[in-house]
């Protein structure tokens, strides 16, 4: 049985994906990256902005024809719009072999094999379950950067948002299997880990808070690094920013997800925080590790805001000075409650502001990034010439390094992204 998994969506999708996968080799199928060769498609999908949803079903509207080719292949969708549109999507697509949604994520291998075992087991490839789970099957071979979930879902209440809803109320995996699987990917060639989870830094179990948590896998013997995302702006302590701080892996970059620069907007968001105290907590972080790197995601034209309120938008950026921002328009989705708002700015609007915040954007990262050419910076090698910073920047270099290795660059200039710089020795001038 070969399989190919795509994934659509956040990286809690992407490493839902890759769990999958590693839960499918466990049980004695093989992974492909030529769909053309593949027995079977499992794909997760983002639910998340309407282009997003529209993405998915676009896909799945395609995979048609890769269905056509032998019925006895199998299409799995699995995911958000999974969660969202259940059995309404096998009624738009028959060709869907089953749907298993979001809330399931971590057993999803397990519910698609007893859903199909009938179906599987008369696949022309079937192939016999292994007698024995070799050592480290099911965690994700995926190099040395690698995602790990702590908290599954959100008991968040933002307005606009349709992830509670999808993805159900948070829930804390146990700090042992935590710390276990991160010892099983650093035994599997792991030297990153990102922490995953909607709040991240909501996190509390066995009697641990996140800040706790930093703390006890940055002990691990071979990590190198340690991230996470996103924390949410009213749960970053000053706990969180001393641990960053003193955590030897832990990095000087911390994702704080603005969303709104505008007091009003941001009641209306219902996310718990106003301008300046938002500002305050990226300020306070500041002050405690030295030469953080911030970057922030931002909502423009949410229902009802007016050209002064997303100037407040405009100039909070230029307070905050992120290295970058992930800047959507807004999306209505429906049963969240923004959604009975009118969606009242139109959309050449939302267009325009969404240009206008890239722009400033685009000029942040561009000073950013040149604050860094003439200096050496710590690079983990994710392929032999291109890593990432501990601050997060994209640095490429010429001579091969080996994957894996942190090692020092020069920087000697920037594109729109990317450091470009030489691999710097030590005991040369
Ligand atoms: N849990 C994370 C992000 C989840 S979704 C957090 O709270 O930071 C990722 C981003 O998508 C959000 O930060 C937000 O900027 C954007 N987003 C979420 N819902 C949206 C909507 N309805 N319309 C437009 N953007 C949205
Ligand atoms: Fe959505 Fe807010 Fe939860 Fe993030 S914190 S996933 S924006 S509800
Ligand atoms: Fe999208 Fe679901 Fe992630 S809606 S952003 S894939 S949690």
């Amino acid at each position: 049985m070969k399989f190919h998994v795509i994934t659509l969506g956040c990286q809690m999708s992407a490493a839902d994906g890759a769990e999958t996968a590693a839960d499918f080799r466990r049980r004695g199928w093989q992974a492909t990256a030529v769909p053309a060769q593949a027995d079977a498609i499992f794909l997760t999908t983002c639910s998340v902005r309407r282009h997003a949803e529209e993405r998915a079903l676009s896909l799945i509207g395609r995979l048609r024809e890769w269905k056509a080719q032998d019925p006895r292949r199998l299409l799995v969708v699995a995911g958000c719009v999974a969660q969202r549109l259940g059995s309404r999507l096998t009624k738009r697509f028959p060709h869907i072999d089953c749907v298993v949604g979001a809330r399931h994520a971590g057993h999803y291998a397990e519910i698609v094999a007893e859903a199909l075992k009938d179906r599987i087991s008369a696949s022309p490839q079937a192939m016999p379950k292994p007698l024995a789970t070799p050592r480290g099957a099911g965690i994700p071979l995926g190099g040395p950067v690698q995602h790990l979930t702590i908290i599954r879902g959100c008991s968040c209440a933002c307005s606009y948002c349709i992830v509670p809803s999808v993805r159900g109320s948070e829930s804390c995996r146990p700090v042992e299997e935590i710390l276990d699987e991160a010892h099983a990917r650093i035994q599997n060639g792991a030297r990153e880990l990102t922490l995953l989870g909607q709040r991240v830094n909501a996190y509390r179990s066995d009697g641990m808070d996140f800040p706790d948590l930093l703390r006890a896998l940055d002990a691990l013997p071979g990590l190198r690094r340690l991230r996470f995302m996103s924390p949410h702006p009213t749960l970053c302590t000053d706990r969180l920013a001393a641990a960053i701080r003193e955590c030897r892996t832990v990095c000087e970059w911390v994702h704080l997800p603005a969303q709104s620069g505008c007091d009003r907007i941001l009641g209306l968001m219902r996310r718990g925080y106003s301008r300046q105290q938002f500002l305050d907590t990226a300020e306070r972080l500041r002050a405690t590790v030295p030469d953080v790197v911030i970057s922030t995601d931002i909502i423009v034209g949410f229902p009802s805001e007016t050209e002064t309120d997303f100037t407040q938008t405009l100039t909070m950026l230029e307070e905050l000075r992120p290295a970058t921002a992930f800047c959507f328009k807004y999306s209505a989705r429906e049963t969240t409650p923004a959604a009975a708002l009118a969606d009242d700015v139109p959309a050449p609007v939302k267009e325009k502001r969404l240009a206008a915040v890239n722009a400033a954007v685009e000029r942040l990262t561009r000073q950013a990034l040149d604050a860094q050419v003439g200096g050496i910076v710590e690079v983990l090698a994710e392929t032999s010439t291109f890593g990432r910073t501990r601050t997060g920047f994209k640095t490429r270099w010429q001579s091969p390094a080996a994957a894996g290795d942190l090692i020092s660059i020069r920087v000697n200039s920037a594109t729109r992204r990317t450091l470009l710089g030489d691999i710097n020795e030590p005991n040369t001038p």
